[in-house]
């Protein structure tokens, strides 16, 4: 099949957008460099277009996890028309924003009050500043990544390796002024000891504790409630950063599941189904702290993001859309399990069930998961070792891709007993994590 004209685009892409995509998981060289689509026509559910009419069923990142529903869903979408309808931007503000406000805190019980932003990293940037107008502190713990802004990156000007383990290594902090040095302090999940070091050291200049309640593996007995602990002991906030795993196990924050009560708690990506929308929610206390400062911006105050959120949260908790994405997740993985046993190829799974991962142990696993993309894509499928299910997400779709993936688990294994990854390999390696594309 031709699937040239994509790569051709992006190839352009890169002499006008500096590393050709607005983010960086969406470089065709994260997933098969010179061979990727690159760029979709059309997207539907679980199935994407790319600019050569070929369809793909998408077995990968979905939106990087913004499509919870699956992409253009009707509902959503009728929603966001009649928005668009209606008018989209105006003098006056959207009666919308105090509707979702009332849901996020029904869904909450803990929260208060509500603002609003339309990305996960923004919204997270609003959260730290939040915290610091609070507390009058500028110290801020964390655990996991959180975005491109500076509170966030100047991590890595203390050491540059501080931000290694927090998802993507290598971020590089250029740019970011460095008298930040020394405010964000990097943590380990389930590692207790290490934010108790930071608050012995740090305690009293702490302005919060910002982690993900749960993410690639399952919290350790009391790891959570001994990091509110220390947290509130040390007189922080504990910001929980539902950007990504929010809505994936429950119709709400994760924090809700392990019974966590946190100051603040931020959603984005799934909240609105693809269309842009982000809110932090919090106490009130916490939250009042944002008359104390300046977060204000015009696109804040739109109606598609609200009237999205409403859309999506209402269809999710109808159809229990949790539900459906933890038992597709486990067929995925149980099929992958198999898969690997009958072709005798290594394995390891992990990740939470809604978005999974798997891991080839060899010392050629690059090169064997580029080549299992390589394999999945001419079997019509956008694949690759992590799978975030949707809604769209339907059992016959699982059962040709396990089919496809056992395939391609036997050509892999094949090709790393007789040692011809590389030479399979119709181009380059993926990258993985932040590499300066020219
Ligand atoms: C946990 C978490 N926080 C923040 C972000 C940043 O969100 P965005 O890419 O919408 O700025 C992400 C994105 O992957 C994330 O996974």
């Amino acid at each position: 099949m031709n699937q040239r004209t994509g790569q051709e685009l992006y190839r352009k892409a890169k002499t006008r957008i500096p590393g050709g995509t607005q983010l960086l998981s969406k470089r065709p060289e994260m997933f098969l460099p010179e061979n990727w689509p690159a760029y979709y026509s059309r997207a539907q559910g679980a199935q994407v277009w790319d600019l050569d009419g070929n369809m793909y069923y998408d077995f990968s990142i979905n939106g990087i996890a913004a499509c919870i529903l699956g992409a253009a869903d009707p509902e959503v979408n009728e929603a966001v028309i009649a928005a668009v309808r209606a008018g989209s931007m105006s003098t006056l503000n959207p009666p919308e924003e105090v509707e979702l406000a009332d849901l996020l805190c029904e869904l909450h019980p803990w929260a208060e009050m509500v603002r609003y932003a339309r990305c996960g990293g923004e919204a997270m940037a609003v959260a730290v500043r939040i915290a610091r107008a609070a507390t009058g502190r500028d110290r801020v713990a964390f655990c996991g990544y959180h975005g491109w802004h500076d509170w966030y990156l100047s991590a890595n000007l203390a050491d540059d390796k501080a931000l290694d383990g927090h998802l993507l290594s290598g971020l590089a902090p250029a740019g970011v002024p460095r008298a930040l040095r020394g405010t964000a302090l990097p943590f380990r999940y389930n590692h207790l000891e290490d934010l108790e070091a930071i608050v012995a050291q740090h305690g009293d200049e702490l302005a919060a504790v910002v982690m993900e309640p749960i993410r690639n593996m399952e919290p350790a007995p009391g790891f959570l409630a001994g990091a509110r602990d220390l947290c509130h002991r040390a007189g922080a906030l504990l910001v929980m950063d539902e950007v990504s795993v929010g809505w994936r196990l429950n119709t709400g924050g994760a924090h809700l599941v392990y019974s966590l009560q946190p100051d603040i708690a931020v959603f984005a990506k799934a909240i609105s189904n693809g269309y842009p929308m982000a809110a932090i929610i919090g106490t009130a206390d916490a939250m009042q702290a944002a008359q104390n400062t300046f977060v204000s911006s015009t696109y804040w105050t739109e109606r598609i993001g609200p009237a999205a959120a409403l859309a999506t949260i209402r269809k999710h908790r109808r159809e229990n859309v949790a539900q459906h994405l933890g038992r597709i997740g486990q067929m995925v993985r149980d099929g992958w399990r198999i898969a690997a046993e009958r072709a005798g190829l290594p394995v390891t799974i992990g990740g939470l069930v809604p978005m999974s991962s798997f891991a080839i142990q060899h010392k050629e696993s690059p090169a064997a998961h580029t080549l299992f993309t390589q394999l999945m894509l001419d079997r019509g499928f956008l694949a690759s070792r992590s799978f975030y299910t949707t809604f769209a997400h339907q059992d016959q779709m699982i059962e040709e891709y396990l089919q496809a993936a056992e395939d391609a688990f036997g050509v892999i294994a094949q090709a790393l007993a007789r040692g011809t990854v590389r030479e399979m390999l119709k181009g380059p390696v993926a990258h993985a994590g932040f590499t300066r594309l020219n």
